[in-house]
């Protein structure tokens, strides 16, 4: 059993909370909030504040340390900063998240209650799939990725660093999503998505780059 440090304590913490206590694997949670923002009220659970701490000593004396926000340059952030501090990346899956043995979630990734990753995909550093999410076979994730609840994505498709795909798109097989776009929450993306391009509707199209 062991100590584990959720680093946030927003909705993203919160979400975070239940998915290590449905793990079971954990006797003791915290927080820590960010610098860069409040915190929401947790009951039951201590929260730290980071600009009350000395990271390089607070921080090793939890057994593991996920970093908890949907803001992905942010997490991003979070994640150098433990890399700095020689701090391994732990990763935390729901038990009732489906992961093919032959699909690769790397380290730093919260996986939520019913998301998918199929076969042979593949999921960067510090990624967020979200509750319901279904990856399917073969997609590939670049690192600090939101896969924001009820996402599908098809088969083959590519998706660039710190890409944002809202809640409930959808984007069919064999595309590409640039780093940094963001696709809108109930699109369906029909056609690649270039870097940093917002897209939106049904089928998505280019509202603001
Ligand atoms: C796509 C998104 C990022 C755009 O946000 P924004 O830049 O603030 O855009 P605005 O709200 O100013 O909207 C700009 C235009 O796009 C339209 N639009 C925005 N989001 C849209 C969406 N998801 N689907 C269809 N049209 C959308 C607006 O109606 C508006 O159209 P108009 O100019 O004709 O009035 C945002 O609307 C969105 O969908 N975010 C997803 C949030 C999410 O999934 N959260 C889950 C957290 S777990």
């Amino acid at each position: 059993m062991k100590k584990l440090l959720i680093w946030g304590a927003g909705d993203q913490g919160t979400v975070t909370l239940d998915c290590a206590l449905a793990m079971n694997t954990y006797d003791s949670i915290a927080f820590l909030s960010f610098a860069e923002r409040g915190a929401r009220e947790i009951p039951n659970y201590i929260i730290y504040r980071e600009q009350d701490v000395e990271l390089h000593t607070f921080l090793p004396s939890f057994d593991e340390v996920i970093v908890a926000t949907g803001d992905n340059a942010l997490r991003e952030q979070k994640v150098s900063m433990l890399n700095a501090l020689g701090i391994p990346l732990v990763t935390i899956i729901h038990p009732t998240a489906y992961i093919s043995p032959f699909a690769q979630v790397s380290a730093g990734c919260t996986v939520l209650a019913f998301a998918v990753v199929h076969i042979n995909a593949s999921v960067g550093t510090g990624c967020i799939v979200n509750t319901g999410a279904i990856v399917e076979h073969d997609c590939v994730l670049g690192d600090f990725v939101n896969v924001c609840p009820k996402v599908s994505m098809a088969g083959h498709t590519t998706v660039g660093k710190k890409a944002f795909l809202g809640i409930g798109c959808t984007i069919i097989n064999n595309l590409s999503v640039g780093e940094e776009a963001v696709i809108g929450a109930g699109a369906v993306v029909i056609r690649d998505v270039p870097a940093h391009e917002v897209v939106a509707g049904v089928p998505a199209k280019r509202i603001q780059s």
